[in-house]
């Protein structure tokens, strides 16, 4: 090599060195320490939301993002669904709902962060809490603890992310807007439980994230011993007294629970915005530069993305934005002027500690003051009878009962959390298609028989048999009934009794439903007992077992069973007690209705369906309906009160499930907002379905021909379905 040569090596080099240099300089750094995050240097105090992109379509992304940035959000966050995005092993999914960079763009398009909760346990009422059901059957695999196959997992998707993000430069270390990470998810109770083995693999995710190097902060909520330099976090509905485990790690409220979720026979909850502002305000005072609402915008459990423990198909979870996209007022117009208060008092919060002094039994007043001469103040009543007369500064202020006042500039009363100046939404469910033409089809009720293939002299684990590609399993066996049972005479049956592991049983009878169980919220076990008329001969059992969804949550899940795991047991035989736990078990995964997919556009037609409507209220029975695209944009939603429980496709999109017949029990009653808040205090739709209505999103819609199905289990009256238009 010569001397030449060399020497425009070493220049390209220099150029290449100084480029690097350059670029540096407009990529951003995300660093923090006990006050605030910092981002290219600037100490921020963020307001962030949760809007899940799987739970609305990509069409509704933009408008979402957008009312989340009017709404004067920082920074968007989500998890990541890995059993959307890995349906089997290797075989990844990134389109649709699910894609995930086209979201995270959107978010980058409107100037927001985002703060990307990786996970992979996610939680989130939603199925599994996010794993794949494959995972599952990973050989020697125990979830969420110092195991291997479970490490190599984890460590694989997490890496896959990582690496996809990476690509596509969306850390903020790389120029992008993702500001922080997440691992695990609310771990530190089940390390407490678990013990040591948890302790160990707190450890390892925490070095194993942070050796992917993402040029981001990452954190971990509720994981008090969270190692450094991840950041512990708190969830909950207050968290001001929460302190990080390092006073160098800034003090974050990643889940503040806008309300609840709706379960399936459980009320619908709301958390009033007064209260809503009154933690955020009392979390910023007492040194807090992060706070996230969980959820900003909750959205749909579309298809059979639900959990289990009858999680229902809306996930409004009472927040800002509904679940169709709409504003919630007064609670989005509320904080959405809190955050312009902050925003105001941005300067001083991020200078100085807050200088405490009370001004009162229950009141206190938290000064902060940057050397440059910003001043903010926070006036709190934490009473929540009465209101109070305080003096400030020589000034006299009412504070409300359980409210702060803040005053941006330390004179001026700017915003109180209990004084709410946005009108409340006036929601209206307007018809719009009704008295659709249903036509029918009935599933027969399967029974065993010679060509069975799926067969066994034992009852099965209803997950193991499905691999959750269907709700239902089918379990048949026969029993013969000799011609000399006292029963045959005396006309007093023997009694059946199936006990089941949840979460809903039908039983049927030589063809006959006999009856259906259901589980409650606090325990999906269910036990049918009931008197069954057999005849002399072969007798045909079949026993539909429903499972609503995979659990999300507790201590090693992944060894929940369900299905029919017996005894089955058939009393007031001759001989007594007959058990029919061990006897020959038939097995069949769903319904004829889902092997042909009937729910779809190409495979609908596969049937002879009835025109005329014999079969309401007949339980198994398939309906089908066409109908044309209503005019407009406002969002759409099936009226399903008239049904009972199944599941609604559109155009063979899933629109979740429906189970309008659970109504809702609990207590409902007034709703102050003032004093402590949990999800019993403002519960409302008692004595109702717990879900209704069902969103339709327009994206799904074609102008005409859109085809409706509806999977009907229990029996029902398509005839009383429309389609209503939503309007606030
Ligand atoms: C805020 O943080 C500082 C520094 O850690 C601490 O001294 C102070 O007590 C905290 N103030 C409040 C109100 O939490
Ligand atoms: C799981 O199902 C298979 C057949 O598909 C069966 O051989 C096995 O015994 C089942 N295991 C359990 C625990 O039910």
């Amino acid at each position: 090599m010569g001397i030449k040569k060399i020497r425009s090596h070493f220049l390209v080099l220099f150029v290449l060195v100084l480029s690097s240099l350059a670029f540096c300089s407009v990529r951003g750094s995300v660093s923090y320490d006990g006050r605030s995050f910092i981002i290219n240097g600037k100490r921020r105090i963020l307001i962030s939301g949760s809007i899940h992109y799987p739970r609305s379509t990509p069409q509704m992304w933009p408008g979402l993002i957008q009312k989340a940035k009017d709404g004067g959000l920082d920074v968007i966050q989500t998890y990541v669904f890995w059993n959307g995005h890995e349906p089997s092993p290797g075989k990844y999914n990134f389109e649709g709902r699910y894609d995930l960079v086209k979201f995270i763009k959107l978010a980058q398009k409107a100037g927001l962060y985002v703060h990307l909760r990786i996970g992979p346990y996610i939680c989130g009422e939603w199925n599994f809490g996010g794993f794949p059901i494959w995972l599952k059957y990973v050989p020697g695999i125990e979830f969420r603890t110092n195991n291997q196959p479970f490490k190599v997992a984890m460590q694989g998707f997490v890496g896959k992310i990582v690496n996809m993000m990476k690509s596509e430069k969306l850390f903020e270390s790389q120029g992008g807007p993702i500001i922080m990470s997440q691992i695990e998810n609310e771990y530190g109770p089940v390390e407490w439980e678990i013990g040591a083995q948890g302790k160990a693999y707190t450890k390892w995710a925490g070095q194993m994230a942070v050796g992917l190097k993402t040029g981001v902060p990452w954190i971990m909520c509720k994981q008090e011993d969270a190692p450094d330099p991840i950041i512990d976090t708190c969830n909950g509905y207050y968290c001001e007294n929460f302190h990080p485990n390092k006073p160098y790690k800034p003090k974050m409220f990643t889940e503040l629970w806008t309300g609840w979720y709706t379960q399936f026979g459980g009320p619908v909850h709301r958390r009033p915005a007064e209260d809503i502002a009154f933690s955020v305000a009392r979390f910023i005072q007492n040194n807090g530069s992060f706070v996230n609402y969980y959820m900003y915008h909750g959205g749909t459990n579309f298809g059979r993305t639900a959990a289990a423990l009858f999680i229902a198909t809306s996930y409004d979870y009472d927040a800002p934005l509904d679940e169709y996209g709409l504003p919630n007022e007064p609670k989005y117009g509320h904080l959405r002027d809190l955050h312009k208060v902050i925003k105001l008092a941005e300067p001083a919060l991020v200078s100085s500690y807050p200088a405490v002094t009370s001004l009162g039994n229950n009141q206190e007043a938290h000064v902060f003051r940057s050397k440059s001469g910003a001043c903010a103040a926070f006036l709190s009543n934490y009473n929540p009878q009465s209101s109070v007369k305080v003096t400030f500064w020589n000034k006299q202020h009412d504070l409300p009962p359980w409210s702060i006042s803040i005053l941006p500039d330390c004179k001026t009363v700017a915003y109180n959390t209990a004084k709410v100046s946005s009108q409340s939404s006036r929601i209206k469910m307007t018809p719009v298609v009704g008295g659709f033409s249903w036509q029918s089809y009935i599933e027969e009720s399967p029974t065993s028989g010679d060509g069975d293939t799926l067969v066994a002299n034992r009852l099965w684990e209803q997950i193991n048999v499905t691999r959750d590609s269907s709700d239902y399993l089918w379990y048949m066996t026969d029993v013969n009934i000799a011609s000399n049972e006292g029963f045959l005479k005396s006309g007093k049956y023997p009694v059946l009794t199936v006990m089941s592991a949840g979460h809903v049983l039908h039983v049927f009878v030589n063809g006959q439903s006999t009856g259906t169980v259901y589980g409650g919220l606090d325990n999906p076990k269910v036990t049918y007992t009931g008197s069954v008329k057999l005849r002399a001969g072969t007798n045909k059992i079949s026993l539909l077992n429903v499972a609503v969804g995979l659990p999300n949550v507790g201590p090693h899940f992944e060894r929940w069973n369900t299905g029919v795991l017996g005894p089955v047991l058939l009393s007031g035989l001759n001989e007594g007690t007959k058990d029919l736990t061990k006897q020959r078990w038939s097995y069949q995964v769903g319904f004829k209705g889902e092997s042909l997919s009937l729910n779809t556009i190409s495979g609908s037609s596969s049937v002879e369906w009835e025109a005329s409507l014999s079969a309401k209220k007949q339980p198994l029975t398939w309906y089908k309906a066409t109908f044309n695209a209503p005019k407009g944009n406002d969002p759409l939603a099936l009226d399903m009160s008239s049904m009972g429980k199944g599941q609604i496709w559109i155009n063979g999109e899933g629109i979740g499930r429906h189970w309008p017949a659970y109504t809702a029990h609990g207590s409902c009653g007034g709703c102050s907002y003032a004093g402590t808040y949990s999800e019993k205090k403002c519960q409302t739709s008692c004595g109702q379905p717990s879900q209704r209505w069902y969103h339709v999103p327009r994206s799904w819609l074609r102008p005409t021909g859109n085809l409706v199905v509806v999977f009907e289990e229990w029996g029902g009256d398509p005839t009383g379905i429309s389609l209503v238009r939503r309007t606030n």
